[in-house]
């Protein structure tokens, strides 16, 4: 079955990156089936928080699936239990919830962000949290590790890449890929709340360093590509895309003690 001509199943869709990549897929050729908080032109709801709602809006969908894009988040502004519920847990039980479905061809992408590198959890809670499997695990979870709701995305997003390589590893038995792609800031709604929980100072300096913040459709480009055929030999990594600005940070960051070669 070619993988190419079937439904790529996008969350977050009625926004930001999802919209851009939804409205890529769509010119491609590529059917889109996209899912939000909210139902609109084309976008079924279901509230992401909600497992009960992933399983329903699983047993929706055609039995043969391209690729799965989870792009839908929200930001460290909201509660904790709210931010690992939709970032973390929401990617992985919709992909269980799918698996069935996934032709070999596909591929599960994953938008983190390169807030993962922020996180101060050691590697043993992340593991605890991948391994979280329901609501009531992800709040015992918090109650052991208790974290500030700005904090909580920087591990949502850290727990995501880390669980995309485990994916990626047990899925290449069935031929499917799954990769993660963790964007710099973009100019999206989302933005603003960002600000807000990871202060305005960092976002004008981020801004600063490359000049600009990226477009939607700049992000949504590379998860397309991640989707798509020609991306067959690349997985179970992290793409980052952010413009330089980790080259700026570091460049910045490096103090020579020789002069310029001649
Ligand atoms: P956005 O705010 O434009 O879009 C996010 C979408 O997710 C919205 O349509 C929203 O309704 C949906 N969503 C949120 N909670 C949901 C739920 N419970 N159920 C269903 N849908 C839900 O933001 P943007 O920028 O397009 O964000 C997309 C992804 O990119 C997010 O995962 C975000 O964390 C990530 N990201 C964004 C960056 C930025 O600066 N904009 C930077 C790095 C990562």
């Amino acid at each position: 079955m070619n993988a190419q001509a079937l439904p790529i199943v996008v969350t977050g869709a009625s926004s930001g990156i999802g919209a851009a990549l939804s409205a890529q897929l769509r010119q491609a050729g590529t059917p889109v089936i996209g899912l939000d908080r909210k139902a609109s032109d084309g976008i079924q709801a279901c509230d992401l928080a909600d497992p009960a709602a992933i399983e329903a809006f699983a047993d929706t969908l055609p039995r043969h699936i391209g690729g799965l894009a989870n792009v839908a988040g929200v930001p460290g502004t909201a509660p904790a239990e709210l931010v690992l519920r939709v970032n973390a847990l929401a990617p992985r039980l919709l992909a269980a919830a799918l698996e069935d479905r996934l032709v070999p061809g596909a591929a599960i992408v994953n938008v983190a962000s390169v807030a993962a590198h922020r996180n101060v959890q050691p590697p043993e809670a992340v593991a605890e949290l991948i391994a979280a499997v329901d609501p009531d695990a992800i709040s015992a979870w918090l109650a052991r590790h208790p974290l500030s709701d700005s904090a909580s995305y920087d591990t949502s997003k850290r727990a995501l890449v880390d669980w995309t390589v485990l994916e990626a590893a047990r899925l290449l038995p069935r031929q499917v890929r799954c990769l993660s792609v963790s964007p710099g800031p973009v100019a999206t709604p989302i933005l603003r709340d960002f600000a807000t929980s990871m202060g305005q100072d960092a976002m004008d300096r981020s801004e600063a360093a490359v000049g600009r913040h990226a477009k939607p459709e700049e992000v949504a480009a590379v998860v397309a590509f991640a989707l798509s055929p020609a991306a067959s030999w690349v997985n179970g990594i992290d793409i980052l895309v952010e413009g330089g600005l980790f080259a700026a940070r570091a460049a910045a960051n490096s103090h020579p003690t020789e002069g310029p070669r001649q």
